[in-house]
């Protein structure tokens, strides 16, 4: 092999091997279940903190092996982040979760979605309803600016089988809470609105229980001290399982919140998380 002389040396290492690829700057490994990663940006996407885009690997056969992802870091970071689970026989997480620093993804830079302010109305309170990596469009919105210019309280349930399952949040929450350049984009004065309630199912934690059965019997509320909950001051986002999204549906509508839209904001939207 002749020896490259330095120029053509960085023009090969900087011509991407894939269209549309996203070199990988970061990767963050939270559970034999689950990891995160950022990748840098193209310059040209815009996106509302909430959405999701395709993203995948080079499949076998030569084609692009793409799934929805939603978008963690919020509309102004520099970079992306996604919030992935492992499945060992999925056909792109089995291959995503080995990624490291300096690997490249594909992105297609179309992002998409409802879980987006413009698709609610006007409200007091706007509650973010997660389980397992539904977390990850509400890891964008609590970075977000006019999350906390929009409402009073912010209030992030996220519910998992176990307790590390939560510790992608548990810790985003914390980083929000106490960063200094996150608090002056943010506002100091309105963390104070941002309320965390983490709850596991299938191990021990301070708090356990499905979120459902937390809001049927009311004991969310009592916890949180509220006594109005209805469609005039609330507002909610949900982004789980199927089974998940249907049921808080039903409870959401019982209170009287309707289902929006991008082109028809209302009370409430809903967002299936996205499985590998
Ligand atoms: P559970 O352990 O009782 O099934 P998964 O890992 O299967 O995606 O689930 C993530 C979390 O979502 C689990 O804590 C699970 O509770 C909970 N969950 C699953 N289905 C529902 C549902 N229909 N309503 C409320 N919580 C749900």
């Amino acid at each position: 092999m002749t020896e490259l002389d330095p120029v053509t040396q960085d023009q090969i290492t900087k011509v991407p091997t894939l269209p549309d690829a996203q070199t990988v700057t970061q990767v963050q490994h939270w559970t034999d279940r689950l990891f995160s990663f950022r990748v840098t940006r193209p310059q040209s996407l815009r996106f509302r903190s909430g959405e999701f885009v395709m993203i995948g690997l080079m499949g076998d056969n030569g084609r692009p092996l793409l799934r929805a992802y939603s978008i963690a870091s919020p509309a102004w970071d520099k970079e992306l982040e996604f919030y992935s689970i492992k499945v060992q026989d999925g056909p792109l997480t089995s291959k995503l979760q080995h990624i490291q620093v300096g690997d490249e993804i594909i992105l297609r830079p179309k992002p998409v979605g409802t879980l987006v302010h413009d698709a609610l109305l006007p409200g007091k309170r706007l509650w973010f309803f997660a389980t397992g990596t539904g977390i990850a469009p509400f890891a964008s919105l609590i970075r977000e600016p006019q999350t906390y210019e929009d409402y009073d309280q912010i209030i992030l349930t996220h519910t998992c089988r176990e307790v590390a399952e939560l510790e992608y949040g548990r810790r985003l929450v914390d980083h929000v809470k106490s960063d200094e350049m996150l608090g002056e984009l943010l506002g100091p004065e309105n963390l104070a609105k941002l309320h965390y309630y983490p709850t596991t199912t299938r191990e021990e934690s301070p708090k356990m229980g499905r979120i459902t059965d937390l809001l049927n019997s009311g004991e969310l509320f009592t916890d949180l001290g509220i006594t109005d909950f209805g469609p005039e001051t609330d507002r909610a986002m949900v982004c789980g399982s199927m089974g998940l999204n249907t049921d808080i549906k039903d409870i959401l509508e019982r209170h009287g919140l309707r289902e929006g839209a991008n082109s028809d904001p209302r009370e409430y939207v809903v967002e299936k998380a996205f499985v590998g």
